[in-house]
């Protein structure tokens, strides 16, 4: 248990929510949760399933309605999947934990981000295994070097984790890259676990590549994608992985001890999800790239601070370590410096792993005054550290 590591995303949140119940305004840019309601159909089939009696187990895997919608989902985004090979889990953050849980034995070596979602490691760790780091860095606009990666692998490595579009820096993968890496989980015999859940949250002209779309990916992929931050849905906890055949029916019997299923009307709210209008979807990836565009040349323009335009997600990952040459603080200080004297609440690039030192994340699933307040919050605050260094901490 020692190994597991919280989450500071929701440290930064409840400290921040003490600081308003005594009467503080805060700026929320800590957590990664979309600013929008969930569409209206949606909420609207949730509630029709519950007015109908759908209170019951469900079957473990998920129902095959929504299996189904999932698989034809995927298949327009180029993912070879069949309803089999779904399992519906309460959110991506459970699929990830079985994955990990599922396929790590005590002393296998995992290739893991970093900076990058902070359960990864801990969930590495929980298993016994060791969390081996391939690093992102702003140079490469946060895309990994796949040599890099590929000289991490020794005869003790078991399985690489991917998350593209990325948190905490919104870079993302090529499918050249993709390829790449399937080629050596087939050399090393490895398993890939691909964190997807920002599959849709992209600035290109198209969704962000899908390992699934590669060939031999099936055979010895995880895809775990979510409905929290595409429909909105963070709340009502549901996700998926699409599994390689031969684990479906391990990963099933690891649900049925771990969750047994996913209330029914989730599942129903996710079949619309799927099967309804995707235009709420294309507006709030509009909304987010009007932030974006705006966000990063504000960040960009105080002075000391650089940042690389993320490629989805919805966070900016600004350095700061210019800003603080010579003051002796570090990155984590002024995300401190920021919640208490500022009112701007956000997270130290370092909760993702050190990869992360010198960097905050900022969530621009947020609305336009609060973003404001926030670029100004930071500009006054690197501004008071280099006018008044002796009264940091
Ligand atoms: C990279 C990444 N993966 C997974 C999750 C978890 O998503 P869910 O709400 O579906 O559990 C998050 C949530 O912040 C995330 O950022």
């Amino acid at each position: 248990m020692a190994s597991l590591a919280s989450e500071s995303a929701f440290d930064v949140l409840a400290h921040a929510q003490k600081l308003e119940r005594s009467g503080r305004q805060v700026a929320h840019l800590e957590i990664g949760e979309p600013d929008f309601p969930t569409p209206a159909h949606v909420v609207e089939a949730g509630l029709r399933a519950l007015r109908d009696g759908e209170t019951r187990y469900t079957p473990p895997a998920g129902i095959p309605e929504l299996r189904e919608a999932i698989a034809a989902a995927c298949v327009t985004r180029g993912i070879a999947a069949d309803p089999d090979s779904i399992l519906v889990t309460p959110g991506a953050k459970t699929m990830l934990f079985y994955a990990i849980l599922g396929v790590v034995e005590p002393g296998d070596e995992v290739l893991v981000p970093d900076p990058a979602y902070p359960m990864y490691r801990s969930a590495v760790m929980f298993a016994g295994g060791v969390p081996v780091s391939y690093p992102l860095r702003a140079s490469a606009r946060f895309r990994p070097d796949i040599d890099k990666l590929a000289r991490r692998i020794t005869p003790l490595t078991r399985a690489v984790i991917l998350n593209a579009p990325q948190n905490p820096t919104g870079g993302g993968l090529s499918p050249a890259a993709l390829e790449r890496i399937i080629e050596l989980a087939e050399r090393h015999d490895l398993t890939v676990i691909a964190d997807e859940v920002y599959g849709q949250i992209s600035y290109g002209d198209a969704p962000a590549a899908s390992i699934g779309g590669i060939a031999g990916a099936s055979a010895r992929t995880i895809i775990v994608d979510s409905f929290s931050k595409t429909y909105a849905m963070t709340g009502w906890r549901l996700g998926y992985g699409v599994l390689p055949p031969a684990l479906v029916e391990r990963f099933t019997t690891l649900a049925v001890n771990g969750h047994s299923c996913v209330p029914m009307f989730v599942q129903r709210a996710g079949i619309a999800a799927l099967t309804g209008p995707q235009t709420s979807v294309q507006s709030m990836v509009a909304e987010y790239r009007r932030r974006r565009d705006w966000l990063v040349p504000q960040l960009a323009a105080i002075p000391g601070v650089t940042c690389a335009l993320p490629a989805g997600a919805f966070y900016a990952f600004p350095n700061v370590e210019r800003a603080l040459e010579g003051l002796g603080v570090l990155a984590h200080d002024v995300a401190d410096d920021l919640l208490e004297n500022f009112g701007v609440a956000v997270v130290p690039g370092t909760a993702f792993g050190s990869g992360g030192e010198g960097h905050l994340r900022l969530s621009f699933a947020a609305s336009q005054p609060t973003l404001e307040r926030a670029v100004d919050g930071l500009r006054r605050c690197l501004e008071t550290l280099r006018e008044h260094p002796h009264v940091q901490t």
